[in-house]
């Protein structure tokens, strides 16, 4: 499937799915039990299994990467827009920070805020959720609104927050390469802990003077000789995404390892 921009891809998928009430009360319980377990959420598999009932976005149903998460998929629109195993393992790898402040560039209908937003405050209650997008499509139930420590900046953009320093930054809006460097250079940068990308393998943004695909890897060749990057790259060769799986992917820039990862004392 072909997609002009994310932008495109969100909102004509909003305009086809309704109702949303059954998933976001399924959501609403999920979070419930997230913020009760706390630590326990750092177990991989339990975090999964948690993803797998809060459910995906129903517009991924139509994206064929995601073949073999058919049972995962909601039927509206609330989820994240992610490949589960990318996702949680990027929330466990910024999770063992225990953040204070986390921004989500891009966050669509607010699946991956939400869930994510639920799994950084039960590691650290003060933990503050930023949503910054340019469309108000956040889907929660009024008592998870209230029960999550979210700030939206809604319609905003990184210009509105450049220079604004969080512990960690995702970046997942407009994936075009003009965009995902402005949105480095006015957040990531300043990303305290963690800065991270989403669809650094994308390539359907690469028309877009090489899209966050061309600014990944742009910045990898810098910014590796001094900071620790990782790649979460999951996406399934020959299941939809071309022969070599080049599709999705959450790119990490780890700052806190700039002074060397710390040794094994003897
Ligand atoms: C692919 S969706 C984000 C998906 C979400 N992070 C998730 O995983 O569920 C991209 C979002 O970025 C927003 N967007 C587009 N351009 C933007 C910009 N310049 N700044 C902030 N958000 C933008 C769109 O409105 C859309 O909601």
């Amino acid at each position: 499937m072909k997609f002009r921009s994310a932008t495109d891809v969100v909102g004509r998928i909003n305009m086809r799915l309704q109702p949303r009430g059954n998933d976001l009360r399924r959501q609403a319980k999920v979070i419930e039990t997230m913020l009760q377990e706390g630590e326990a959420l750092l177990d991989r598999a339990r975090l999964l299994a948690h993803l797998q009932e809060f459910g995906l976005s129903g517009s991924t149903a139509a994206w064929k990467g995601l073949a073999s998460y058919a049972d995962w998929i909601n039927t509206s629109v609330v989820g994240p827009l992610q490949i589960p195993t990318e996702m949680v393992d990027y929330l466990l790898y910024a999770g063992r920070h225990r953040p204070a402040s986390v921004a989500e560039i891009g966050v669509a209908n607010g699946g991956m805020a939400t869930f994510s937003a639920a799994f950084f405050q039960a590691l650290n209650p003060a933990c503050q959720y930023h949503c910054i997008d340019i469309k108000d499509r956040f889907y929660v139930l009024p008592r998870i609104r209230e029960r999550l420590n979210f700030a939206f900046h809604i319609p905003s953009t990184s210009d509105d927050h450049a220079g604004k320093v969080f512990d960690v930054v995702f970046i997942d809006g407009d994936h075009s390469y003009g965009w995902a460097k402005r949105d480095y250079l006015n957040m990531g940068r300043h990303a305290k802990m963690i800065c991270a990308f989403h669809d650094i393998h994308g390539q359907e943004y690469v028309s877009e003077e090489g899209g966050i695909f061309g600014f990944w890897r742009e910045l990898r060749a810098t910014e590796a000789r001094q900071s620790t990057m990782i790649e979460f790259s999951h996406a399934v060769p020959g299941e939809g995404v071309g022969p070599r799986g080049l599709w999705m992917g959450i790119g990490i820039i780890d700052r806190t390892t700039t002074r060397g990862l710390p040794l094994a004392t003897a």
